[in-house]
């Protein structure tokens, strides 16, 4: 089940966020996204027990994916596929026309996801990421009616 972040999940997201990322996201910054009209985060949610998570800042009509995680034990199961759909489909009946993202070049899985999802690459940052240094390629994907979901 995907539903919108709430405060009983930041707990879950913050662990979830150190098992999954070298320089996680804090329980406060989490947290923060909350309050943040920006911000938009999803959760999946298997037996009441937070298995993934995308979060997204828009300004509109440009949106930025902030994370996405799913837990190790759930991987490979149509769950990151599953929250990203469902972020797109989300942020484009918002009146959001176009999504970015960096990720790791060296993250296949995650670089293999949004190249299935219609991203393609604008750009590069040098050295973007820490732990271990690496750069970030930057993704871009129009949305369009097509990534409308009933
Ligand atoms: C990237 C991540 C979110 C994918 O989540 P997931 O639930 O395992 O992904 P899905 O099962 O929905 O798979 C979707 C697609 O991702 C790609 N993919 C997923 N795992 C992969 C792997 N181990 N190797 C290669 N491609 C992979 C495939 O294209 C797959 O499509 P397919 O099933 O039709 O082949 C997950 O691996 C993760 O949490 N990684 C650690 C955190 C991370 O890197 N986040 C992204 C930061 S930019």
């Amino acid at each position: 089940m995907i539903v919108p972040m709430q405060e009983t999940h930041i707990a879950q997201i913050a662990a979830l966020e150190k098992r999954c990322f070298s320089d996680p996201w804090s329980e406060t910054s989490v947290r923060s996204e909350l309050s943040n009209p920006l911000s938009f985060w999803l959760v999946a949610e298997e037996d009441g027990k937070l298995i993934g998570y995308v979060g997204s800042q828009s300004v509109a009509p440009e949106a930025d994916v902030m994370n996405l995680a799913v837990a190790p034990e759930w991987r490979n199961k149509g769950i990151g596929r599953a929250l990203m759909t469902a972020l797109i489909a989300q942020l484009h009946s918002r009146g959001i026309t176009a999504l970015f993202l960096e990720v790791r070049v060296g993250n296949t899985p995650a670089q293999n996801l949004y190249q299935s999802l219609g991203f393609v690459e604008a750009g590069r940052r040098p050295k973007y990421y820490v732990n271990p240094t690496e750069d970030a390629l930057i993704l871009r994907k129009e949305l369009t009616d097509a990534d409308t979901v009933d």
